[in-house]
């Protein structure tokens, strides 16, 4: 995605709110946060959890699956899945934490726009 592609109207979210949005064969994810839309890839770079079925706290999106975090302004990993020590140490090894992809986003005239991915940090 190159360009700036409308996604939804503004005001199809309150804050707090999250949708999932298949957008030219993309499965995307909206949310709404202190007024600021967030879009980011609809599935976990863990095992692709279906992330509108997580939970929002602030812009930290927590997967379903197996409880990784993201955070929704960078995509950052805030932490790669629920599990610990032993677990946590082969779950790296066998997939390595890696960022959730999120993209450029601009609301213009009341209408939300997705636009090309932002630089990943990890
Ligand atoms: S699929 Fe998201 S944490 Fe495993």
């Amino acid at each position: 995605m190159s360009d700036f592609i409308e996604v939804m109207k503004s005001t199809a979210l309150n804050d707090g709110e999250m949708t999932a949005v298949l957008l030219e064969g993309h499965d995307l994810l909206v949310a709404k946060v202190d007024g600021e839309f967030y879009i980011a890839d609809g599935r976990c770079p863990h095992l692709h959890g279906h992330m509108v079925k997580g939970t929002l706290e602030g812009t930290v999106l927590t997967c379903p699956l197996h409880g990784s975090q993201f955070d929704l302004t960078d995509g950052s990993v805030v932490r790669w899945t629920k599990w610990e020590g032993a677990v946590l140490g082969v779950a790296k090894l066998v997939r390595h934490p890696r960022s959730l992809r999120t993209y450029e986003v601009k609301v213009e005239d009341g209408t939300v726009y997705v636009g090309p991915q932002k630089a990943t940090t990890a």
